[in-house]
């Protein structure tokens, strides 16, 4: 019987996974779909999540708006999940739904893909940003043993995830002594990109541009930068390999996904 799945949002139209997981199913020979499903609000999401408990779906990839209310949803839910207070992936198992969020790992994959030399153990973070996109780079870096403080315009939001997940708010000085910043805002950073270290790494969750202005201003100044399509794809593996229960094929998707966004490879 044909497994399907899909991801859920709104807006969902521009959304990558149905190429990602499409190109690694039809490599793995798997007789599965991978649909978009945009749900028009809170009401269509839980009635999604009920067909798939009811055994439409095997599961689902969330993203905006619903991936709290997916967590909200869940009969299980992951550490990770919990500590992003929010869920990327569900999975329906005889009507019951687990709930996890994959975003930590494939910022963590992004960054040993592109910036192999960081180390993060012990190591000063800044993560720019305070809502759930900063939440699970927080969770992650944390996990991976990294000093990680928090640059909020709302600097009592900040305090509130610093609080949550065991992090500090950033004082004057923290970007200046980064190891890494991670940008996790809705908006362009302002950051004075003169003023970091010469062997700092810039990360943009951001993929549209794929080189952001903050990125293509860490790399005038010779910085190693790291973008957010390569965490997209990392945090699509472990959504894969929960949803259709085989490894992800050794297939390169990236150049496809380039050339959808129209980015040259
Ligand atoms: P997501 O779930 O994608 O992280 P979000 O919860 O809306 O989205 O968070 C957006 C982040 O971008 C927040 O950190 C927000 O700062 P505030 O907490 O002060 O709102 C930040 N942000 C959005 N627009 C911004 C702007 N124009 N200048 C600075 N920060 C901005």
């Amino acid at each position: 019987m044909t497994v399907r799945a899909g991801v859920a949002g709104q807006p969902i139209a521009h959304s990558l996974s149905p190429l990602i997981h499409g190109l690694w199913i039809e490599a793995a020979g798997l007789d599965a779909t991978y649909d978009a499903f945009g749900p028009a609000d809170e009401y269509g999401f839980a009635a999604l999540i009920a067909e798939g408990r009811a055994g439409a779906l095997r599961g689902l990839n969330v993203t905006a708006p619903f991936k709290e209310q997916a967590l909200a949803l869940a009969d299980d839910v992951s550490p990770m999940a919990r500590a992003c207070g929010s869920a990327n992936l569900l999975v329906f198992s005889q009507g019951r739904l687990s709930a996890d969020s994959t975003d930590g790992f494939g910022l963590m994959s992004a960054l040993t893909e592109q910036a192999p030399a960081l180390t993060l153990s012990g190591a000063p973070v800044v993560v720019l940003g305070a809502g759930g996109a900063a939440r699970a780079a927080v969770a992650a870096l944390k996990a991976a043993g990294a000093e990680v403080s928090v640059l909020n315009r709302t600097r009592a939001r900040a305090e509130a995830l610093a609080a949550d997940l065991d992090a500090r708010v950033a004082g004057s000085g923290a970007v200046r002594d980064a190891a890494l910043i991670v940008n996790a805002l809705s908006a362009p950073p302002d950051i004075d990109i003169d003023a970091l270290r010469d062997d700092a790494v810039l990360m943009d969750m951001t993929y549209k541009p794929l080189i952001t202005p903050f990125l293509a201003a860490g790399r005038a100044r010779g910085l190693t930068g790291v973008d957010g399509l390569a965490m997209l794809i990392g945090q699509a593996k472990p959504s894969f390999e929960a949803l259709f229960g085989v490894p992800v094929p050794p297939v390169e998707v990236r150049a496809a996904v380039l050339r959808r966004l129209g980015e040259a490879t």
